[in-house]
């Protein structure tokens, strides 16, 4: 949903090259949150070469915007570079550039809604903006009453022109003395409504950024370039802050992919925050005001102390490594980020050995949970899918009744939330708008907030009571895979710490325990039906729908199948409850229409041989995914195509069979012509309603 970047060097010289190369990487880093359109705001010429010492002064600045992918971008500016008198080895000791990957919320993607959005003409102040303003019309209509002239659809372009508002009226009021751009940013912040995340840029400010958030997720990265004698305390509280005029460069970014490259010191900006980079220090206040008169009066605020913190991921993490796509690499690395994710938390305890699991996160709400009136898992998309997959474990082992709210349908209704409730929020970015509301809903009704996520930092990381961290790695391409995969695996594990150890259930325990340790193992085996996976992705490449039925366990599995088939290969498809067949779904059934159907070993196989021969008696065209060594049993018929997958035990199943599926969207994506990691329309991170 929109990712945005900014890059300062302060008292360290760099060529506009390099400035260029730094915001075009952030940029490709930040793609996955949106890629309809570009663009970013840098100093113009006139200045000083590397090799001279004199001082530099602001100009105008250049913005430019386009529409398209980053790679669009980056020629439209080196296109402008040849026509123009702009010169790449031009020096900059001291220079402030921001960038924007768009995702379109307000106006169609066009080079005139791209951002950054600015003031006017002459670039007075240039916004770029993750989020959407919902007042923007009120506001709108205010200015236009003022004399502005409006160029886009975009709710962003409120923002600069506030700011233009307010710097003119706050100088005039103040008799022609210069507000601090801080003030300005923090009196227009009082009129925002919505969520944002937001950096500007000002011709009256120059070589100075500031960023400001609420809702929309934003971070900064620290690099001094000098040596640090005191040899760690530059990770001390406040230490960056002062003005030391130590080179250093800053960035900000919407998340830590796009700055880890550069350096793993991180403040992780907090909402109601405004960070002021200048002169090579960075302040922060707070904002603390309610809405007053437009321009009326400057907010108070405080100023905030805040230590930086280490980010945990490598660079490595974050390429693709020796595969083609972000998908593909994230499906066949699940072995290592399902151990990653089971690192450190299963146990095996006493003179017995009794296996258990540990989750340091929960361990003082653990006695809660279990008392609560029921658990109720919230999430969208994937992250809801994964949570069904979990759910009748944790009703098993916890014994509590586990209901399901997909976040938005909950908000919808404004479902009943009690405070005798543990409410789990599942999201792998942490950032996700739906969830994030509901998860403030949850709160003010006073339930117990859990949160599962895979982001560090993220606000459902931040602001839910307790959770858990699911330590699958950066996943960047769009359609979430291992991520599903962890968030399984650690709701079994949240189902182990909740339910009892009794001697009853001691034997399960001990299987589930089992069975997490072998699992690393048993996806790198399902890894290998990666070219049958391709070969029957040939078969169905010119097919128009794709049906998956799955109950119990793995009815998660169909739908979550289905989903990736469809986010990617742009091929309609439908998980289906497979009891519901006979209430609608077998109308559709004839011998054109493909159907997968999930048959490994559980509690239901014996009712899936069973609509297995139903589907095959209408002359159904069936793929059974069963376990392996069945496939000769459980296929009826020559026409029907087997995928053997090896047997788990039951709740963890999931994981296993979702592989296949996984890997049938991606090929059938690549046979197709489509972008694997850039779906059309899907933006990673959906920080808007
Ligand atoms: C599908 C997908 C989405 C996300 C959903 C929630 O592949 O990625 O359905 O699962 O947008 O996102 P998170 O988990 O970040 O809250």
């Amino acid at each position: 949903m929109c990712g945005i970047f900014a890059y300062l060097n302060y008292n360290v010289k760099r060529e506009r090259s390099y400035i260029l190369q730094v915001l075009f990487n952030g940029l490709r880093r930040l793609e996955y949150r949106g890629y309809d359109s570009a663009g970013i705001a840098i100093d113009s010429p006139s200045r000083p070469q590397c090799s001279s010492d004199s001082d530099l002064t602001s100009s105008p600045p250049l913005v430019f915007r386009q529409e398209g992918n980053i790679e669009s971008l980056v020629k439209s500016v080196y296109q402008e570079v040849g026509e123009t008198e702009l010169n790449l080895e031009e020096c900059f000791s001291t220079h402030a550039g921001i960038a924007h990957t768009r995702w379109a919320t307000h106006g169609e993607p066009a080079q005139r809604n791209s951002h950054p959005q600015t003031s006017g003409p002459a670039n007075e102040f240039m916004v770029v903006h993750n989020g959407v303003i919902t007042n923007y019309e009120v506001l709108k209509a205010t200015l236009l009453r003022h004399g502005f002239i409006f160029e886009s659809e975009t709710d962003t372009e409120v923002i600069p022109k506030l700011a233009k508002f307010v710097y003119d009226k706050a100088t005039e009021a103040a008799g022609g003395q210069v507000v601090t751009f801080s003030q300005v940013v923090l009196e227009v912040m009082r009129h925002l409504e919505g969520a944002y995340a937001l950096i500007f840029k000002s011709v009256h400010y120059p070589n100075e950024l500031i960023a400001c958030k609420r809702g929309s997720p934003l971070l900064l990265g620290v690099k001094e370039l000098t040596e640090n004698k005191d040899n760690g305390s530059a990770f001390e509280e406040n230490k960056f802050l002062s003005k030391d005029g130590k080179p250093k460069e800053l960035f900000l970014s919407s998340d830590a992919n796009a700055v880890v490259e550069h350096t793993k010191k991180v403040l992780v900006i907090e909402d109601g925050e405004v960070v002021h980079l200048k002169d090579g220090g960075v302040s922060i206040l707070k904002y603390e005001n309610d809405m007053g008169e437009l321009g009326a009066s400057l907010s108070r605020t405080s100023s905030v102390r805040r230590a930086l913190s280490v980010l945990e991921m490598e660079v490595e993490q974050i390429n693709k490594g020796h595969y083609e796509h972000y998908m593909q690499k994230e499906i066949h690395e699940q072995p290592e980020s399902l151990t990653t994710t089971m690192r450190g938390r299963l146990i095996r305890r006493g003179s017995s050995k009794s296996k258990s699991v540990l989750l340091g996160g929960l361990k003082d709400h653990l006695k809660t949970i279990r008392r609560s009136r029921r658990i109720v898992f919230i999430g969208c998309g994937t992250s809801y899918n994964a949570a069904l997959a979990a759910r009748p474990i944790l009703e098993e082992l916890s014994g509590v009744p586990v209901t399901m709210e997909i976040a938005s349908d909950l908000l919808d209704r404004e479902g009943p939330i009690y405070r005798e409730d543990t409410a789990v929020f599942v999201s792998q970015s942490g950032e996700t708008a739906d969830t994030l509301l509901a998860l403030q809903y949850a709160l003010d009704n006073g339930a117990l907030c859990v949160g599962i996520t895979n982001t560090v930092g993220s606000a459902i990381a931040r602001n839910t009571h307790c959770g858990v961290h699911i330590n699958a790695g950066a996943e960047i391409g769009v359609a979430s895979t291992k991520a599903y995969t962890s968030q399984i695996v650690v709701m079994a594990m949240l189902a182990l710490a909740i339910g009892g150890d009794t001697i009853s259930n001691q034997a399960r325990r001990e299987a589930i325990v089992d069975g997490l340790y072998d699992l690393p193992n048993k996806v790198r085996e399902v890894l290998e039906l990666d070219q049958e996976m391709k070969d029957l992705a040939n078969l169905l490449i010119a097919e128009q729908s794709l049906l998956v039925f799955g109950r119990g366990y793995n009815y998660a599995t169909a739908l979550e199948g289905a989903l990736k088939v469809k986010e990617v290969a742009l091929m309609h498809s439908e998980g289906i409850l497979a009891g519901e067949m006979k209430h609608g779904p077998l109308a559709l059934v004839d011998e054109n229409l493909p159907i997968v159907v999930i048959a490994t070993h559980d509690a239901c196989f014996s009712k899936q041989q069973s609509v297995i021969q139903q589907l095959h008696a209408r002359r159904g065209r069936l793929i059974v995914m069963c376990s392996k060594g069945d496939a000769a049993s459980v296929c009826p018929g020559e026409s029907c195509r087997a995928i053997e997958v090896p047997q788990v035990v039951d709740c963890l199943q999931p994981v296993i069979n979702v592989v296949p599926l996984q890997l049938l969207a991606y090929h059938l994506t690549v046979l197709r012509g489509f972008n694997v990691d850039q779906p059309r329309n899907l933006a990673k991170s959906v920080t808007t309603q």
